[in-house]
């Protein structure tokens, strides 16, 4: 089965959907990412010991994960619970991911000789749990489902640095040394991404976001010269698919108007922009994702209420999927959340996109 474009999605009328799409709908929606995970006891209960990559392989209790949000939350969308390391994890490149810290590679990659340990993804044949998880949840679903796949440029910092990392060395010392090498494992790493999205696409999710959380580690010539190209062929070809494309990065205040020209419908903005400043920065039409500081939430209803309506007030009212700015944090306390989900939902109606934004500067 492959994905086409014109075929009509059952979620075409969802609020997430229309408004990704730029049209109007009865409320803002809303849904936060990392939404399923370890702030809800019922996951703690479920969840199991081991790493969360064998969670992710168990295709019953990944969708019971995915569900858990939209039941006790109501959000407008639910994102699949898998990993951004998941592709790479299923060629073998030898990845785990570590409680409390992350992503973690025994072998880093290191020369052109690794680039063997990235052979193409069957995503049927190599991630069928990923496909099957997809299928159940499709099924069951009242709200539209969100596809992921890690950027080119965030997966390759974990293979190159061997653990997450604050100054990427390893990473930025490739891309200056070789930079041959460097595409070619961008490009090894956007074909891994296309196949995983378009599985998933393909199992029936309604639209999908390219995590890119590192890309603000990259000044925006960098980012241009370095990231862009391997993304925005994921995005390319996510197009090709029908679906609504969401692009996400922290610290990336500088790179938004790059990144909606990588081919995004929907820009993720964190909480250091503010919506309206974050406007300015990309072609009009846009629609922006975000921006609560995850913070919030975690401190209290008393805090994140005058914050998410100021979220509101600078997203407009219009072409705003309403989230935090990164994930949610494991002290959140669920009814914060579940009282956030209401309140964006009584804020009332949106209007269409506008018109008349300011052309992109950067
Ligand atoms: O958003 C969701 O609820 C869906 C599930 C999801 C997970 N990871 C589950 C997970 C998604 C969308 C991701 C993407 C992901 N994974 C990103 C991009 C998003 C972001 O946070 O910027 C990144 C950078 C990763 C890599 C990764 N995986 C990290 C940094 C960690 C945290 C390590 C820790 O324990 O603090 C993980 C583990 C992980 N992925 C957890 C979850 C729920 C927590 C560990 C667990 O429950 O076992």
């Amino acid at each position: 089965m492959t994905g086409s474009p014109a075929a009509p999605g059952p979620h075409d009328r969802s609020a997430f959907i229309r408004t990704c799409r730029g049209e109007h709908a009865e409320h803002t929606p809303v849904w936060f990412m990392r939404q399923a995970g370890r702030s809800l006891p019922e996951y703690r209960s479920i969840r199991g010991t081991g790493t969360i990559l064998r969670a992710i392989a168990d295709p019953d209790l990944a969708t019971e994960i995915t569900l858990q949000p939209v039941r006790r939350y109501g959000v407008d969308a639910a994102i699949l619970y898998s990993d951004i390391m998941t592709p790479v994890h299923a060629v073998g490149f030898g990845v785990d991911i570590a409680p409390g810290v992350g992503p973690v590679v025994e072998h880093p990659f290191r020369d052109r000789s690794d680039l063997d340990r990235l052979r193409p993804l069957d995503a049927e044949a190599d991630t069928p749990y990923v496909v099957e998880t997809v299928r159940n949840l499709v099924r069951d679903l009242p709200v539209p489902l969100i596809a992921f796949a890690g950027a080119p440029f965030t997966v390759a910092s974990y293979l190159l640095e061997g653990r997450p990392s604050r100054t990427y060395v390893a990473t930025k010392a490739l891309m200056h040394t070789d930079e041959a090498l460097w595409h070619e494992l961008m490009d090894r790493l956007a074909d891994l991404a296309i196949a995983s999205l378009r599985s998933q696409v393909d199992s029936g999710a309604s639209a999908v976001q390219l995590f890119d959380s590192w890309a603000g580690a990259l000044s925006p010539a960098d980012y241009e010269r370095f990231a862009l190209p391997a993304s925005s062929k994921v995005l390319a070809a996510a197009g090709e698919l029908g679906v609504p494309r969401i692009h996400f990065g922290v610290t990336t205040g500088e790179l938004l108007g790059l990144m909606a020209a990588a081919g995004a419908e929907v820009v993720g903005v964190d909480w250091r922009t503010p919506l309206d400043a974050a406007r300015t920065r990309v072609p009009a039409g846009t629609v922006l994702q975000g921006n609560l500081d995850p913070a919030l939430p975690a401190a209290g209803w008393a805090a994140t209420e005058p914050a998410a309506d100021d979220v509101l007030r600078r997203g407009g009212g219009a072409a705003h999927v309403f989230n935090l700015g990164h994930g949610v944090l494991p002290e959140t306390d669920p009814e914060v959340l579940e009282r956030l989900v209401a309140h964006v939902h009584a804020s009332g109606p949106t209007a269409p996109a506008p018109q008349d934004r300011t052309e992109p500067t950067g």
